[in-house]
């Protein structure tokens, strides 16, 4: 979920729609804005996407110069207009992300009080529990901090008061907020994205802060009440353009601007004179440390898959290569001398960052690779490794995705070097394929689209897809399978093409196709094989290979062949990556389904 908030000198409902489409990356089943205006409370509140919220908007505008905005990915409750937030309470408004874990307690006793809940949330618990806690002749601040005490949970909030003008009070402990400084207003944002037209000046609460917002500024304070001094710093969010520039969609720019944005991240991390690998790669020591934990959700956590075969080839180190969700409360003994590092491209993920916090309270060195640099996850890390990727704004993951495979490449490569397990010339000759990449990656984007699109239309008509790949084409088959899932609702499985024997070969008929990832390396010819025990039961192979594995496979029936350059072992997976994004890209564009916002998903996910 999203929220934003503004005490501003003018009607702020227009303003605060359009900060809440630079969040709705963070949900989108339903919107709604409530404002203050002369002592009244009023709200317009809609199912489904901002544009709806609009519309509403449009049709009866809202005025009121002070005012709080939300975008919702439901959890309590179905995403209906009834659930929307903002929610009220007895002469409050409220707007809540995250879960609210005591509710169902709480609720039971302001309804044996006599209180009447409108919705199934967990938010209007909150409110309406504040709400008696004004009854009872709490001072508004007085029943914040009351209301604080009492829930739990992981939750970033915002309310105003009927009676109390100009004035919003927010808290976070969990889920981020930002506060925006203006000139004689203030802002309230889950990043500083959201707040990027309105400043660029931001202060972040920390976990367990609560703050008052008034048009003259701010006072933060913690669940004491005492007041606290959280720095203020200048925000480099607004240097983002956030459109679509020619693209019909936010995914597909963001899989063309993958030569440039690696470009970026190499220049951060290769030395391009020595062709080496620069310091920012080794930012932790790596020379010691007895193994590696990398912990993340998603297309994070298959980067993190990848990263755990490069960091075991080149610097000889065992990795732990968890989903966060699992990893957080798996109790795995590490030892204190290992580091630890967390894959995120939001750098909010809930279960990442409860992951990165188990990892820190067992005395880990903690590196966070991160495409937010200003993100909770990457504050709360010894070591950043910035992916520096730009925005990215479709749900489903692409330039984020290569972008951290780039930055862990060069770590490997890095910790191999401080371990001496990679020579000087072996790091060069590595780094130079890196190098490489922009340039084969615009290649590839150029020479596969065609073939792909006319590929795309035939798989837009099978229920089940099932990607194969040995090494690090494994992971990149998962990865493969969760694209096509994400954005074009059909079911697919990415194996280890080893694994295809002990089980999804019985799935395989002639409406299987299955998408064999076999770039010419140690494992071609065993995955070729794999490949022809599909094929022997009917599958339709569609093979991904480069220039020598086709000369390899001869005259091999294939539904389609898609060729590409032969490259080093080490970039297949990043090169490879593009006709797998362009694949789902095109199958979900021939479906008609939202590619940059898919149902039920939501990019940035706090809570567990
Ligand atoms: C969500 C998104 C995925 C993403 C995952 C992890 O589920 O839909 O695309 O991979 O979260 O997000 P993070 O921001 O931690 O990389």
């Amino acid at each position: 979920c999203g929220i934003v908030g503004i005490v501003g000198s003018d009607a702020v409902a227009e303003r605060l729609v359009d900060a809440l489409k630079r969040l709705e990356y963070r949900g989108y089943d339903s919107a709604g804005v409530a404002t203050l205006r002369n002592g009244v409370l009023d709200r317009r509140r809609a199912e489904g996407k901002l544009v709806n919220l609009a519309r509403r908007l449009a049709e009866t505008p809202l005025m009121g110069s002070t005012g709080i905005a939300h975008t919702r990915w439901a959890t309590h409750g179905a995403p209906t207009e009834t659930n929307a937030h903002p929610h009220f309470a007895d002469g409050i408004a409220i707007v809540h992300n995250g879960i609210i874990e005591n509710f169902a307690e709480i609720k039971q006793e302001l309804a044996a009080e006599g209180v009447l809940f409108q919705t199934q949330t967990d938010t209007e618990v909150a409110g309406q529990l504040l709400a008696k806690f004004i009854r009872q002749g709490l001072a508004p601040r007085e029943a914040m901090q009351a209301m604080l005490r009492r829930v739990t949970g992981a939750y970033a909030l915002a309310v105003i008061f009927k009676d109390l003008p100009e004035t919003i009070m927010a808290a976070r402990n969990g889920p981020p907020l930002a506060i925006g400084h203006g000139q004689g207003e203030m802002y309230l944002g889950s990043d500083a994205i959201a707040l990027a037209p309105f400043t660029n000046e931001i202060t972040y609460l920390a976990d367990g802060d609560w703050a008052v917002l008034t048009p003259h500024g701010v006072e933060i304070f913690d669940i004491e009440g005492r007041a606290l001094a959280r720095p203020r710093t200048t925000s480099m969010a607004a240097a983002f353009r956030v459109d679509k520039g020619n693209h019909r969609h936010f995914m597909e720019k963001e899989i063309h601007e993958q030569p440039e944005v690696i470009s970026h991240a190499l220049s951060a991390y290769i030395d391009f004179i020595e062709n080496k690998v620069s310091p920012a790669a080794t930012a932790i020591d790596f020379s010691r440390v007895p193994s590696l934990a990398i912990s993340a959700c998603g297309t994070a956590y298959l980067a993190g898959l990848i990263g755990k075969y490069w960091f075991e080839r080149y610097a000889r180190l065992p990795v732990e290569a968890d989903v966060a969700s699992e990893f957080r409360y798996r109790n795995i003994p590490l030892p204190k001398e290992a580091a630890a590092f967390f894959i995120s491209q939001s750098g909010e993920t809930a279960d990442t960052l409860a992951s990165l916090r188990y990892c820190r309270e067992n005395g880990l060195a903690i590196g966070a690779v991160v495409n937010a640099r200003e993100s909770t996850i990457a504050r709360e890390s010894d070591a950043i490794f910035p992916i520096l990727a730009g925005p990215e704004i479709g749900v489903a993951s692409t330039k984020a995705f290569t972008c951290q495979l780039t930055v862990l490449a060069a770590m490997a490569i890095g910790a191999g070097r401080m371990r001496g397990t990679v020579s000087e010339t072996e790091e060069q000759a590595l780094v130079r394929h890196l190098v490489e990449m922009p340039r084969l990656m615009a290649g590839v984007l150029k020479s596969v689209q065609p073939q792909v699109e006319g590929l795309a239309r035939d798989l837009s008509r099978c229920r089940d897809v099932l990607y194969l790949g040995r090494g690090t084409s494994f992971p990149l088959a998962m990865e493969g399978a969760l694209k096509l899932k994400e954005i074009s609702y059909i079911h697919a499985e990415g194996y280890a093409a080893g694994e295809l024997k002990h089980g999804p070969i019985a799935l395989i008929d002639e409406n299987m196709p299955v998408i064999v990832i076999a770039p010419f390396d140690r494992f071609f010819e065993k995955t070729v094989s794999n490949m022809q025990e599909a094929a022997a039961r009917g599958g339709r192979i569609v093979l991904i290979t480069d220039t020598k594995g086709a000369a390899a496979c001869g005259d091999l029936q294939t539904m389609a062949t898609i060729l590409l350059p032969d490259v080093d072992e080490l970039i297949q997976p990043m090169i490879f990556s593009l006709p797998i994004q362009l694949l789902a890209y095109h199958t979900a564009v021939f479906m008609g389904t939202d590619v940059d916002q898919p149902r039920n998903l939501a990019k940035s996910v706090t809570v567990e």
